[in-house]
């Protein structure tokens, strides 16, 4: 079993302006480990987590790799955040890069087609466009859960990035809420962009049904 990644370093206080890992960020850790030989027989070099929050993700998954295997670069809108997953990486021997900006637009150039590990657990929650186009320009906590009309405004925004970013072998891990139409996500992702996709798990947890979606292009995951 891999260690969760150890966020003594972090308080309270910083609890109070990044979001706290909860049960969609265990959720993805599970799915990683459940994926860790996977991704350890073709060891991936650049990862990109976005919305990394606390650093949660991207220091487990650097555990997972190993040191010195993979660049882990993040991004989040959140200044906050962005100072957190830096001290997260240093508390695990984890190097990543934090940049905070919205999704990956300042890298879309520089990681044309490059990035074999993508993440991003979204702010999903419904809510209306309004409160979601203030949380995203506000850069605080509200940001880590408004997520406009079915919970999919930022999301949707993103997946129009994923095929640009993705390598030959690149895959992206996805949390989403069923009220999020998962099944809707996937087809438009085939049918857009010819990226398959697979259910890797999913759990309940109180009122929320979650999903971890793998996506790849074709033949290159099972
Ligand atoms: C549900 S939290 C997930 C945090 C962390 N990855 C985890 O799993 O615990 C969503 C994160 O996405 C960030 N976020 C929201 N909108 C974003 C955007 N447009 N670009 C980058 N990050 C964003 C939030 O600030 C928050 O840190």
């Amino acid at each position: 079993m891999i260690p969760t990644p150890d966020l003594s370093h972090l308080t309270q206080t910083d609890f109070v302006h990044v979001y706290e890992p909860a049960e969609d960020t265990f959720l993805l850790l599970d799915a990683l480990e459940q994926e860790a030989d996977e991704l350890k027989k073709h060891p991936p070099l650049i990862c990109l987590e976005i919305g990394s929050g606390s650093g949660c993700v991207s220091a487990f998954l650097g555990t997972i790799l190993g040191p010195s295997v993979a660049i882990h670069l993040s991004t989040d809108i959140n200044q906050h955040a962005s100072s957190c997953t830096l001290a997260t990486g240093r508390q695990n021997k984890i190097i990543i890069d934090p940049v905070t900006c919205s999704l990956a637009q300042p890298l879309l150039t520089r990681l044309t087609r490059s990035v074999d590990i993508l993440l991003f657990n979204p702010p999903y929650v419904p809510t209306d466009t309004e409160e979601a186009s203030i949380a995203q320009g506000g850069g605080g906590i509200a940001g880590a859960w408004a997520g406009g009309a079915s919970g999919m405004e930022i999301t949707d925004r993103f997946l129009k990035d994923v095929d640009g970013l993705l390598s030959d072998r690149g895959k992206l891990y996805l949390v989403a809420l069923k009220q999020n139409d998962v099944s809707g996500i996937c087809s438009r992702m085939l049918t857009e962009f010819n990226l398959q996709s697979k259910i890797v798990i999913q759990r309940r947890a109180g009122r929320e049904h979650l999903f971890i979606i793998r996506f790849s292009r074709p033949n290159r995951c099972s």
